[in-house]
């Protein structure tokens, strides 16, 4: 990846470039050789997570005053797609602190909340998780079910939420829950929820296909008793506070699915350069020189999306739909390239000794969390539709 400028973008300042060249040979030493046992042992990175929080990576983009490093999304973008092409477990764990939960205190907490709460995040001392899909709401939040009722001094939830990633390992969870049914969306409200809370229970793992170094649980709450304190944000403001989140999420992923892309190209190019066929490697085969073609030319294309969302978020711009755009071409273009990069390698490609087998299970994910490919092209085709009808 290149941390050079390139026209038309701000200048990545000298302690960015520092960090980025920093993370990039962390990455390699110390990430990516590991990425091969946390795959096959669905091992939490503990302590790469660890050394991720001691370079500011865990609150990337909280300000300095709140313990986090106070950088912007485009080198969050670019972060995160380092981390994630050497192991994409370790990425959506830095995703979802980030941009999930990080995000949402910062925005809408208040200075109580962002002493207690995310200042611990953002400086890694602690991890959170982002509780919104349920059983049964997982595209559609609007109808979600897990119940809030006002009790003295605060709140008590009842349910169930499902595919919560770092579900397993968070202290602090992002929970939304409904507390008058009756006004549909209207009365959802989130909570800050302490998971040493009683009644807070991790019910089930999920075996997975890929990302398996990252926890995906379902919570069950049992009458879990939360303070007053912690309601985020405004009372029925709940599904603004997670749609308004997952904006920043999907640059996340997007640039998660960028790494794992980048990954298989880069393994895809190395192969093609030494394994031979007919007397000569097979990178001197035009059909692998258009593979080759194809991949980066995607890859590159979602790059320009990614940090096209970062940069409108920078520049404190509306990046909805930008933002779903680069999900959706990021995530579909790690598909594509992960399928590609299988074919390169021909039958090897369908072992487990190559990363690319990884990167094709891994690569399926981004096209479905923080919004499927479906609901990111509702979300721009609303965006463009709007636009037409000037509003
Ligand atoms: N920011 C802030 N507010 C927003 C918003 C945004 N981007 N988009 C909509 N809203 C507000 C609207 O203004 C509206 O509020 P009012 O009624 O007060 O005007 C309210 O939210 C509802 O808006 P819509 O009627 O447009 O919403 P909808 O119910 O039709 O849903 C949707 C739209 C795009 C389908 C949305 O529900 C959506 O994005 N669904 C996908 C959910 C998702 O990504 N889930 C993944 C969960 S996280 C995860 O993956 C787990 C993990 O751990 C990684």
């Amino acid at each position: 990846m290149t941390v050079a400028p390139m026209l038309g973008w701000p200048e990545v300042d000298e302690s960015k470039r520092m960090l980025l060249e920093q993370l990039k040979s962390f990455a390699a030493g110390e990430i990516a050789p590991k990425a091969k046992e946390l795959d096959e042992t669905g091992r939490f990175p503990t302590e790469i997570v660890r050394q991720l929080s001691e370079m500011g990576l865990m609150g990337m983009m909280v300000p300095e005053q709140w313990g986090g490093a106070g950088m912007d999304a485009v080198s969050y973008a670019m972060a995160m797609e380092e981390v994630s092409a050497a192991c994409a477990s370790t990425g959506v764990i830095m995703s979802v602190n980030n941009s999930l939960v990080c995000a949402p205190i910062e925005k809408f907490g208040n200075d109580a909340q962002k002493r207690t709460f995310l200042e611990p995040l953002a400086t890694g001392r602690k991890l959170g998780c982002f509780a919104l899909s349920e059983p049964g709401h997982g595209s559609d939040p609007a109808g979600l079910k897990l119940a809030a009722k006002r009790v003295e001094g605060g709140w008590r939830l009842s349910g169930t939420k499902n595919w919560i990633t770092n579900g397993r390992e968070a202290d602090l969870a992002i929970v939304f829950a409904n507390a008058d049914r009756e006004k549909g969306h209207k009365g959802i409200c989130a909570f800050i929820v302490d998971t040493k809370s009683e009644g807070f229970q991790v019910s089930k793992l999920e075996d997975k296909l890929g990302i398996t170094a990252s926890s995906t649980a379902q919570l069950f709450f049992d009458d879990v008793f939360v303070p007053e304190a912690n309601l985020l944000g405004k009372e029925g403001e709940g599904l603004k506070v997670a749609l308004w989140t997952l904006d920043g999420g999907r640059i996340g992923i997007a640039s998660q699915a960028l790494g794992i892309a980048r990954c298989a190209l880069d393994a895809s190019k190395k192969f093609a350069s030494e394994r031979e066929q007919f007397g000569a490697p097979i990178a001197k085969l035009q059909a692998i020189q258009f593979h080759i073609a194809d991949m980066a030319t995607r890859l590159q294309g979602a790059r320009l999306l990614t940090w096209h969302a970062a940069r409108a978020k920078d520049l404190g711009q509306k990046y909805t739909k930008e933002a779903a755009m680069a999900k959706l071409a990021a995530s579909e273009a790690a598909m594509w390239i992960a399928t590609k990069a299988i074919q390169v390698h021909g039958g090897y490609g369908f072992t487990k000794e190559y990363v690319v087998e990884r990167n094709f299970r891994d690569a399926k994910i981004t096209e479905i969390y923080e919004g499927t490919s479906e609901i990111q092209r509702l979300v721009v085709a609303a965006q463009e539709l709007a636009e037409i009808r000037g509003a």
